[in-house]
Parts: structure tokens; C-alpha cells; sequence
């Protein structure tokens, strides 16, 4: 049973992942609470994690139906319109919700996006090539994700910077009590009247295979299906934003690390994989509800009990990773639980991976002399609590 009666604040440990490892030390779970006061059981090792993500009592959608995510700010036809996705469903929903969207995201169907990602990261690079200096945050990294889901999706390039923005505020708003009721709402109208234009005028994107799969299959419903555009949305962007930019902040700490990988590009994906388990993108796999009673760790969850699963901590366990704080792109490959694990397992992971590799590669070829323009203390980590990012990244070019 687990000893300490001390209740950790979430937001401190979610936006430091040395707060995490250090609570690891102490213990598999730990009792936290999220910024609203609810209690929230926060596991850190790495074999809890695996276990909770495998658990089919901590359930997603009873997660949705708390009202813990909103803080119950939102009504309950405005909370599914917003939320109701794979990602808050249980099979057998969350089955037919991911086997919808899932088809675009093969890996014949992400190869075949290699040509004009890369289009798009010639175009952006171009933008700034030849300033002296960049904000690799702002001009790049931001940019690149929100473009790419936007085609994938067919969100029309003038509405893009307000989605953006609308995502952001209520990702950061999840269990907080100023979560933003205003902005869910327009966000939600805003889908709906986007819904409502493609259906009169489809196109090959893939909110039109999903308004065809609703309107002539039944597969899913309206609420699913704005909830399902929200989450590809939030998922998409500032996820592979953050592998960017962490990826190159650790090869710019050490610039040893850079000259490897222009010597030998074939070492890029495997970069990639340490970028993500060292200084993982989403500190926390969504905060799923206990429908049991069970333990985890020699913890006792009780029924309705809210779960946080800190994949940061789990990725820094040395029970996993021998001197787990060491860059080393030599690990085996896929034992980090930066994407998740399980039901819920990233299903934009290849996309990620694809965009962070040909990102990542693209500068390192273009700028042979890539280094940072300030000392390496003095950037700062975003506090938003579910993305691990740095607020910029300010880089010489030449
Ligand atoms: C480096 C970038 C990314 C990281 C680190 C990441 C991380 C994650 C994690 C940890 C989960 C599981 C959450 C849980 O178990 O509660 C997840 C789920 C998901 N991700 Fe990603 N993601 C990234 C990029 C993407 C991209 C580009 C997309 C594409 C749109 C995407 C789409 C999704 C979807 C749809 C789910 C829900 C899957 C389900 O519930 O079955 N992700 N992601």
C-alpha cells in the first residue's frame, strides 16, 4: 500500500521531467492532484506503466464521462462534440473509431507523404535560409506539424493559425479550473460549419472520408466526428513540434552529436528514437478512471479513482535504460513509451517519425555551421503541462 499521505501538484511534475525521475526514486505511484484539487494517482515506474497501459479497468471513456477533463464546464452534448473520440472510447468503440481513421495512416500511406513533407520543409527552410539567425520554435518546428495535419485533414490555410490557437488553449486548459468553455465552443462550431462546406463540397482529405463514412455508413456519429477531427488536430501538431525541437536542442547541446549524424544520415531514425524516450513530447498518457478495484505497484485503486501514467518518468527508469539521462542512440529500438503502449499506442507514429527525420535531416544538410545563438542555460522549458517543449530555440545559421 502505498505510505505517503503528501499530495504532489501534477503541473509541477508534468513540467519537469527531473521532478518525475526523482519521484520515481521514491516509489512506482504517487497520490497528486491536478490543478481543479482532484486527486489523481500518478504512476512513475516504467513496469507500472506498461501495466496501467494495459489495464483494461482504467478506462478512457469513463475518464470522458467524470467531467474531470473540462472540470464539468462543459454540457454534455458540447463535451462529446469536443471529446468523444478513439482516444476517449473503449473498445469496442474505440475499435470502430480508430479502424476509421487508421487507414490513413499505414505506412504505405505515410511513405507516399514523403515527397511533399519535404516540399513543404524545403519551402519553410527557404523562408529563413538566409537570415543570420532563427527561432527554430516559431519558424520552423511550429509551422511544419499544423501544415501537415491541416492537408492531411483539408483545414483551408486561412483558418489554420486560429485552430492552432484554439487547440492550444484548451489542451492546456484539461483539469484546470479555468478551462476554456469559449474557445471549445467556437472550436466546435467552427468544425461544425467546416462539416457542413465539405459535405456540400467534398474534397480527397480526410474529413470528407469521414463525413462519407458517417453519412453513408452510419459508422460514426456527429459528435464522434467532430471530436475525431479535434483530436487528430491536437495530436498531430504540437506532439511532433516538440520532437523537433528537443531533437535538435540535444544534438545542438552536444555538436559532437551533430557532426555524427551528418557524417552518417543512416544513423537519423535511430536519433530519433532517443530523442523521444530522453526528453519525451507528451509527458503524461491521458488520464484514464478506474472501473474496479485493483492495485498497481502495491497501490490500491479504487473504482472511479483517476489515473495519470507519466510516460517521461517511465522512459527515464534505469531499471529499463542503463544511465537512462545518457543520449544513446545504440539502444534497442522501441522500448520507450514516448508514443504510449497498447490500445491506445500512437497511431500518427510513423507520420511523426517520418516528419521529425526528414525535419531534422533537412537542417542538418542545409546548415553545416547549425549552433545555438544563446548559452545553453538560458532557454527555457514551456510550462503548458501536457507538452514537454522549449518556448524557443534561437539558432545561428552560418
Ligand atoms: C512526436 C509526436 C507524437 C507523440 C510523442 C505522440 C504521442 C502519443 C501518445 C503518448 C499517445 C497515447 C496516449 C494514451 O495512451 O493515452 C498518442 C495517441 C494518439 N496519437 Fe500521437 N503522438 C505524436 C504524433 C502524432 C501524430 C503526428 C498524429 C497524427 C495525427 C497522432 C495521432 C494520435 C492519435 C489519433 C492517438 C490516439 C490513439 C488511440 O487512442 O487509439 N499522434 N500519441
Amino acid at each position: 500500500m502505498h505510505q505517503n499521505g503528501d499530495f504532489i501538484a501534477l503541473n509541477d511534475v508534468l513540467t519537469s521531467p527531473d521532478t518525475a525521475t526523482d519521484l520515481q526514486k521514491q516509489g512506482p505511484v504517487h497520490r497528486a492532484t491536478l490543478p481543479n484539487g482532484v486527486p489523481v494517482w500518478l504512476v512513475v515506474g516504467y513496469d507500472e506503466a506498461i501495466a496501467a497501459l494495459n489495464d483494461d479497468r482504467l478506462s478512457a471513456a469513463a475518464m470522458l464521462a467524470s467531467g474531470g477533463l473540462d472540470g464539468g464546464k462543459l454540457n454534455p452534448d458540447m463535451r462529446d462534440a469536443l471529446l468523444k473520440s478513439l482516444t476517449n472510447s473503449d473498445p469496442p468503440d474505440h475499435t470502430r473509431l480508430r479502424r476509421l481513421v487508421s487507414k490513413a495512416f499505414t505506412a504505405r500511406r505515410v511513405e507516399a507523404m514523403r515527397p511533399w513533407i519535404s516540399q513543404m520543409i524545403d519551402e519553410l527552410i527557404d523562408g529563413f535560409a538566409q537570415h543570420d539567425q532563427v527561432d527554430l520554435m516559431a519558424e520552423f518546428a511550429a509551422p511544419l506539424p499544423i501544415l501537415v495535419i491541416s492537408e492531411l485533414l483539408g483545414i483551408p490555410e486561412a483558418d489554420r493559425p486560429r485552430v492552432r490557437a484554439w487547440s492550444r488553449t484548451i489542451i492546456s486548459g484539461f483539469g484546470s479550473p479555468d478551462f476554456a468553455v469559449q474557445d471549445a465552443t467556437a472550436f466546435v462550431e467552427y468544425l461544425r460549419g467546416l462539416i457542413a462546406q465539405r459535405r456540400d463540397d467534398p474534397d480527397v482529405a480526410l474529413i470528407s472520408a469521414l463525413i462519407r463514412a458517417r453519412d453513408e455508413s452510419d459508422a460514426l456519429s456527429a459528435n464522434e466526428l467532430t471530436a475525431t477531427i479535434f483530436l487528430m488536430i491536437v495530436a498531430g501538431h504540437d506532439t511532433t513540434l516538440s520532437l523537433i525541437g528537443n531533437g535538435v536542442h540535444l544534438l545542438m547541446k552536444k555538436p559532437d552529436r551533430a557532426a555524427r549524424l551528418r557524417e552518417d544520415p543512416s544513423l537519423l531514425p535511430a536519433a530519433i528514437e532517443e530523442f523521444l524516450r530522453l526528453e519525451s513530447p507528451v509527458p503524461v498518457a491521458n488520464f484514464r478512471a478506474a472501473v474496479g478495484s485493483f492495485d498497481i505497484g502495491g497501490t490500491h485503486i479504487s473504482a472511479g479513482d483517476l489515473v495519470a501514467i507519466s510516460l517521461q518518468a517511465a522512459n527515464r527508469d534505469d531499471s529499463q535504460f542503463a544511465d537512462p539521462s545518457r543520449f544513446d542512440p545504440a539502444r534497442r529500438k522501441g522500448r520507450h513509451l514516448a508514443f504510449g503502449h497498447g490500445t491506445h499506442y500512437c497511431l500518427g507514429a510513423p507520420l511523426a517519425r517520418l516528419e521529425g527525420e526528414l525535419a531534422i535531416g533537412a537542417l542538418l544538410k542545409r546548415f553545416p555551421d547549425l549552433r545555438l545563438a544563446v548559452p545553453a542555460a538560458e532557454l527555457t522549458w514551456s510550462q503548458a503541462p501536457f507538452i514537454h517543449r522549449l518556448d524557443r530555440l534561437p539558432l545561428l545559421l552560418s
